[in-house]
């Protein structure tokens, strides 16, 4: 059965060729950054941030163990200070894991009012053509409030520039993850 994550990966290896550059906005355990890493090869780069000091260090492991090209830097900062990193119209792929790192600290997730300040910059960084993917998770710790402020935000965004498909897990019980992709038109 497809989780989340591998639902997302689905799409970003669609859209991540060779020589592509991506952000990973939440880098956790590395996951996703490995993926970016492997897709966008030796011509491609990837930047990955995170708050915690201990997920760089964990990704770094990862990554050299996987022997993935060296074509990442891992980022001690916010996700809403991407546009420091990278120029307007240069990325092919960002993607948000939102929420806690299991079996990390649930006080360290993600928080609305920071998620949307690095969703929102995340877009001038996108080339046309380029995609955000986005996994938002609700209820227990979490709560509603990053969901709702979320989902709100996406509502608005001018379908003249962007294309927004959020999935549903419809028949899961107890407020399953959304699974969203956004598409610069
Ligand atoms: C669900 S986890 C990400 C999982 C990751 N993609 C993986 O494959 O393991 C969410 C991560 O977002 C990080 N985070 C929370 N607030 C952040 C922020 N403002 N900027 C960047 N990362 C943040 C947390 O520290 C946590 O590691």
């Amino acid at each position: 059965m497809y989780q989340i994550t591998e639902w997302c990966h689905h799409f970003i290896r669609e859209q991540v060729r060779p020589g592509s550059f991506c952000i990973d906005a939440t880098m956790g355990n590395g996951g996703d950054t490995e993926l970016l890493c492997r897709l966008a090869g030796p011509e491609g780069r990837v930047l990955a941030f995170d708050i915690q000091k201990s997920a760089l260090s964990r990704t770094e492991k990862r990554l050299r163990d996987a022997g993935v090209p060296d074509n990442f830097r891992l980022i001690l900062d916010s996700h809403s200070h991407m546009t420091q990193y990278a120029d307007a119209g240069t990325i092919d792929c960002i993607v948000f894991n939102l929420g806690y790192l299991p079996g990390g600290d649930h006080r360290l997730a993600t928080k609305p009012a920071s998620t949307l300040r690095a969703l929102e910059q995340s877009l001038p960084l996108l080339k046309k053509g380029g995609m955000v993917s986005l996994c938002i998770y609700s209820g227990g710790d979490t709560g509603f409030e990053e969901r709702d402020a979320v989902l709100a935000w996406l509502k608005e965004l001018d379908p003249r520039k962007y294309l927004v498909v959020l999935s549903s897990y419809y028949n899961r019980p107890n407020n399953p993850p959304i699974p969203v992709i956004i598409q610069k038109l």
